[in-house]
């Protein structure tokens, strides 16, 4: 794998020898993640890439998306934060043409027009469904998986049981209700959080109904692990990425951009977000995550980053991407003559490297290559900031696996609601 992380262009403003410097203190983070993060193993499982994705699942994931492709247009997606962020960003980075089928996404909204819009779109479409529940109390997707339900049972009578399908910790009670109502259930690990689930059949059943070709992102994750868990503190790119972003905290950067010039990272920004955002932003501390969809965003985002409040370092992601068209002379003087022959990669090319000129003149950037943009990349990409995550929680003393603010709101909004537990 060629240089994956690059500090290039943190300096002027951090020098790389205290980022190699602060990775080498915590060179112990390394052997304890080999060790399978011994003291947090009941919250690690998703390192344990042959538990969570063994041949067993794989064989049945690929047999029932199959099933769904064949029998299906649509499929909705029922799930919120880690329960559909992984999927979503790998489903929505493929080229549509691959897809062969709808994908829906419910669940992620209490707004009245993200729900109509899904009835909607169900109509006169032969739909499945994939409620996703870790531990099937949170109101979003429980509520739309309701409506969703009833609303295929009024269209298919008995024969909806066997379009529902559900991941959830076996022993819940979806699971219960799955026995009882005949509809079929994929574990939802116990060691694995949502954020941290794309490698189980939270991510995987719903990429390969997709399409997706989830065996090439199982082997750039694993290739990935390999690196990461072999290669010493000096070298290695998810402590070092860790340890900058820990060292710029400390010099009073509050937030970290992640820019991206490949509009189809788009979901995997939200990925990325919700990962920092819950696992690191606790006890008063942590980068507050943020994204840049370039070149869109450089008419706004980018202003800020370049001449705002200095509270943001950025981080680049880098796709090899194809010429894409060429520019040709079309006899009219629009004052676009320079463009001459040029294909868009080359437009695209040169926006990129101008914006990392401009903008690290003004605060650090990192850049990450992510090579060409497909399954296996999202796999590195996926487990690459999933270890550099929780490195950086361990650096910044905060437990990267628990989301207690997120509870607040739940606690406020049941009380409102009446859920009984909670008066
Ligand atoms: O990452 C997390 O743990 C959360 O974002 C959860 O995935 C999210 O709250 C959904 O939880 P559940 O699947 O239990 O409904």
């Amino acid at each position: 794998m060629q240089k994956f992380l690059s500090l290039d262009h943190i300096a002027p403003h951090l020098d790389g020898a205290a980022v190699t410097e602060r990775a080498g203190t915590y060179a112990g983070l390394v052997d304890e993640a080999r060790a399978g993060f011994p003291g947090d193993r009941s919250c690690a499982g998703w390192m344990r890439l042959s538990e969570t994705a063994g041949e067993e699942a794989l064989f049945r994931i690929a047999r029932k998306a199959a099933e769904i492709r064949q029998e299906a247009d649509a499929f909705v997606i029922i799930g919120v934060g880690g329960s559909n962020n992984a999927a979503r960003a790998v489903i929505e980075a493929l080229p549509a043409s691959r897809r062969g089928i709808e994908i829906l996404y419910a669940g992620n909204a209490t707004a009245p027009s993200a729900m109509q819009d899904v009835l909607r779109r169900m109509e006169g479409r032969s739909v499945y469904l994939n409620i996703i529940a870790k531990n099937f109390e949170t109101l979003e997707p429980g509520a739309a998986f309701r409506v969703l339900r009833q609303r295929l049972y009024a269209e298919y009578g008995p024969d909806a049981a066997r379009r529902i399908l559900a991941t959830g910790t076996p022993g819940s009670r979806l699971h219960r209700l799955c026995l009882e109502k005949g509809w079929e259930f994929f574990p939802f690990p116990e060691a694995v959080g949502g954020r941290y689930s794309a490698f189980t059949d939270v991510g995987l059943l719903p990429m390969a109904v997709a399409g997706a070709e989830i065996r090439a992102l199982l082997d750039g994750a694993r290739q990935m692990q390999r690196m990461l868990l072999s290669l010493p503190a000096a070298e290695n790119p998810a402590l070092l990425y860790a340890a900058a972003r820990t060292l710029l905290y400390e010099r009073g950067y509050r937030a970290e951009c992640l820019s991206s010039f490949e509009p189809r990272l788009r979901w995997f920004s939200k990925w990325w977000i919700q990962l920092f955002g819950e696992s690191e932003g606790k006890r008063g501390r942590g980068l507050l995550p943020v994204s840049c969809q370039c070149s869109e965003e450089l008419h706004s985002m980018g202003q800020f980053l370049q001449e705002g409040t200095p509270v943001a370092f950025e981080t680049f992601l880098r796709v090899e991407e194809e010429a894409g068209p060429t520019l040709l002379p079309d006899g009219v003087d629009d004052g676009f003559a320079y463009l001459d022959g040029k294909p868009f990669a080359a437009l695209n090319a040169a926006s990129q490297d101008a914006t990392l000129a401009a903008h690290s003149a003004h605060h650090p950037c990192l850049t990450v290559d992510v090579g060409t943009l497909d399954e296996r990349a999202f796999g590195a990409l996926y487990m690459f900031f999933l270890l550099a995550c929780v490195f950086s929680c361990r650096m910044t003393g905060v437990d990267p696996f628990d989301q207690p603010g997120v509870e607040a709101y739940k606690r406020a909004m049941f009380r409102t609601l009446g859920k009984e537990e909670s008066i």
